[in-house]
């Protein structure tokens, strides 16, 4: 097959560009030439630039397609686990049993944190919000592990992606037992991760308690919707400080840090509130109008995505297992799961959101299932980042087993021209 070629004349001048084809996806126009000009591109929230060559996960936004290492998303959320997921994205194939069986011995191993972490949490008000804690404890977590820290040595690299994994479920569940004031719980190696984690939030040291298992099986499927989801705002920013040679640690608390935002994984908070603020199906009307009214900077929050301009493939697995929970706790009456599924209606029929193609993303039906599990809505964006820190990883660990540039964007300056300095005593 020829080289594809893209041609470019500005000024008078030809400049002949690469065009480079991946395994699936658009082709992409190789600018590196543009170095060599006096040009840059400019692409404000890099609408149409690929940052980075990946093998990781691949997105269709038309389609409706999210595959993890080429398997299909809802294939992974029906027939695999969160372990396994996590294998799968960071080593780039399923695991065998054995090595399965290996890797959950070895995550195993890194549940624990250090003991001095305990005091970091007195630091923080009970009311902190736990994600300001995540950003803190997370990045902290470099403070411990200065014999694990050479980024370009594969076994440290691994270390840190298992004791990231290990430890991000027990710093959650610490957030969350120090909100309430209660104590710790430590992690039981003898449960799968999922129920680990809801032992942690909920368990106490008074009585024996067993999590359950329709539970378990739902946030073990919502770890793995959350897992990874190629070059979005908070992959990107875990990229872009990687770049610069920081370690695993501090990367992945720049990714919590990015997630945050309502934009991105603050929106299932964002929804829960929204659905709570909305009340009753009889006020939907009025909030679909203010989201359309271009004066008002109120958006449907859980609705639109940069990408998918069809439907989330994630939000059609998150909707059945929303049913499922709510069943299981016997809340399928909820009021909010009934304002969900009337908003979600109404906007697809609207002009407004189908010419955007604005569709239920993956945050729309989260809020209403973790919340139906018992997590506070504070703590959602927590458990994005819990089950985000693979995806993070993956994408951290790929770019540091090959040659890597500094992430240093240029801009389009339109501040004054160079000027001389006016002492104040002379200014007007
Ligand atoms: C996640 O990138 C990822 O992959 C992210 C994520 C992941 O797994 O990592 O998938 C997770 O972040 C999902 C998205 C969660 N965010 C929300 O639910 C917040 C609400 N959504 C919007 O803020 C918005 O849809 C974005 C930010 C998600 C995407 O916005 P874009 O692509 O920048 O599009 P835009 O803001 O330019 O909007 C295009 C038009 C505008 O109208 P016009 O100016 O053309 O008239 O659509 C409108 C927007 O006003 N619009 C909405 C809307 N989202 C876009 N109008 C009402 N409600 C909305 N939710």
């Amino acid at each position: 097959m020829p080289d594809k070629k893209a041609k470019l004349t500005v000024e008078g001048h030809d400049l002949e560009f690469n065009v480079l084809s991946g395994t699936l996806g658009p082709d992409v126009i190789d600018v590196n030439p543009l170095a060599k000009s006096n040009y840059f591109t400019f692409d404000p929230g890099f609408l149409s630039t690929a940052s980075c060559e990946s093998k990781i996960t691949f997105i269709d936004g038309d389609k409706g397609i999210l595959l993890y290492r080429g398997y299909p998303i809802d294939q992974l959320a029906t027939d695999s686990s969160f372990l396994e997921v996590c294998y799968l994205l960071l080593n780039g194939e399923l695991p065998n049993s054995e090595q399965f069986a290996k890797f959950c011995k070895d995550v195993n191993r890194h549940t624990l944190v250090h003991e001095q972490i305990r005091n970091f949490f007195n630091g923080f008000r009970r009311d902190a919000h736990p994600m300001a804690i995540m950003v803190g404890v997370v990045g902290a977590l470099s403070a411990f592990y200065h014999d694990t820290l050479d980024i370009t040595n594969p076994e440290h690299r691994n270390i840190s992606a298992l004791r990231l994994i290990a430890k991000m479920p027990t710093i959650a569940a610490m957030c969350y037992k120090y909100s309430i004031g209660q104590p710790f719980m430590p992690p039981q190696n003898r449960m799968s991760y999922a129920e680990n984690f809801l032992h942690m939030m909920f368990g106490t040291p008074c009585e024996e308690t067993t999590p359950n298992p329709v539970l378990v099986k739902a946030l073990d499927r919502i770890f793995i919707l959350h897992a990874d989801h190629e070059q979005n705002a908070s992959t990107s920013t875990v990229r872009m400080a990687g770049s610069t040679g920081a370690n695993p640690f501090a990367c992945i608390s720049a990714g919590i840090g990015a997630l945050w935002g309502p934009a991105h994984g603050g929106a299932n908070e964002a929804a829960l509130n929204m659905l709570h603020e909305i009340g009753d199906v009889s006020q939907i009307g009025k909030f679909i109008a203010r989201a359309k009214d271009p004066n008002d900077n109120f958006r449907l929050m859980g609705f639109g995505h940069r990408v998918y301009k069809n439907y989330d493939p994630r939000a059609k697995v998150m909707r059945e297992t929303c049913h499922e929970v709510l069943d299981a706790v016997g809340a399928h009456d909820n009021p909010l799961f009934k304002i969900a599924l009337q908003l979600e209606k109404i906007a697809l029929e609207d002009e407004y959101f189908v010419q955007r193609k604005l569709y239920p993303n993956v945050d729309f039906y989260s809020g209403i299932t973790l919340s139906a599990i018992g997590i506070p809505s504070n703590m959602f964006t927590v458990i994005f980042a819990l089950a985000r820190t693979i995806g993070w990883i993956a994408h951290w660990n790929e770019m540091m087993s090959q040659p890597y540039k500094l992430s240093r964007p240029r801009q389009l300056y339109t501040g004054p021209t160079e000027r001389d300095y006016i002492g104040i005593k002379k200014r007007k």
